[in-house]
């Protein structure tokens, strides 16, 4: 009995778990990554990351698995402050207050779903340039094996939205994954 009660107790704190979006700066330039939440295009400020990562740098970011509307993106010629970006500017500062809704830059967006008996409890996660700019080439890739990619010059509606309704760029994976956010893949 004693077993069953710890593997209980096991899948309650797994429940309560994480996935990793980390940022990989391959770009010859500095790029200031941004995380904000915004559910249905409402920004919600109780999660939000950023940083300075100048070329070849990286920097991770948690995000709880059950949360909805997590977009990230990166955001260029910022000021020392990592303020006044001429890309991807947010409102607020090195971290922005306004989930960078008005970025018009292209993101990487995540959101916890339940495919029920079709795979239950997963994340979804997209890259979009919805009436957006493609300001830094991106890769997305999840550590289950599967990976996106966008470049200006490139970029197929089944590695990113370019329409709302664009599906094709659709992916989904087990929850936990680590996202890898690459600039300048
Ligand atoms: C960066 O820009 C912000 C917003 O204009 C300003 O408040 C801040 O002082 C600037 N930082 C530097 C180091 O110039």
């Amino acid at each position: 009995m004693k077993t069953v009660a710890l593997l209980a107790l096991v899948g309650c704190a797994a429940s309560a778990s994480a996935f990793t979006i980390n940022f990989v700066n391959k770009c010859g330039f500095t790029v200031w990554p941004a995380v904000g939440k915004a559910p249905y295009g409402q920004p919600d400020p109780s999660v939000a990351f950023g940083t300075t990562l100048n070329p070849g740098q990286s920097a991770s970011f948690g995000v709880d698995d059950q949360a909805i509307g997590i977009r990230a993106w990166g955001r260029t010629g910022c000021n020392a402050s990592g303020a006044n970006c001429q890309t991807g500017a947010c409102n607020g500062g090195l971290v922005c207050t306004d989930a960078g809704i008005t970025s018009g830059v292209i993101l990487s967006e995540y959101g916890y779903g339940d495919f029920g008996q079709y795979g239950g409890q997963r994340t979804a996660w997209d890259l979009s340039h919805v009436d957006a700019s493609i300001n830094i080439d991106t890769q997305l890739s999840s550590s289950d094996g599967q990976s996106v990619l966008c470049r200006a010059s490139n970029c197929p509606a089944d590695q990113a939205y370019d329409s709302s309704t664009d599906y094709a760029a659709d992916r989904n994976s087990p929850l936990g994954q680590t996202f890898t956010h690459t600039f300048c893949p």
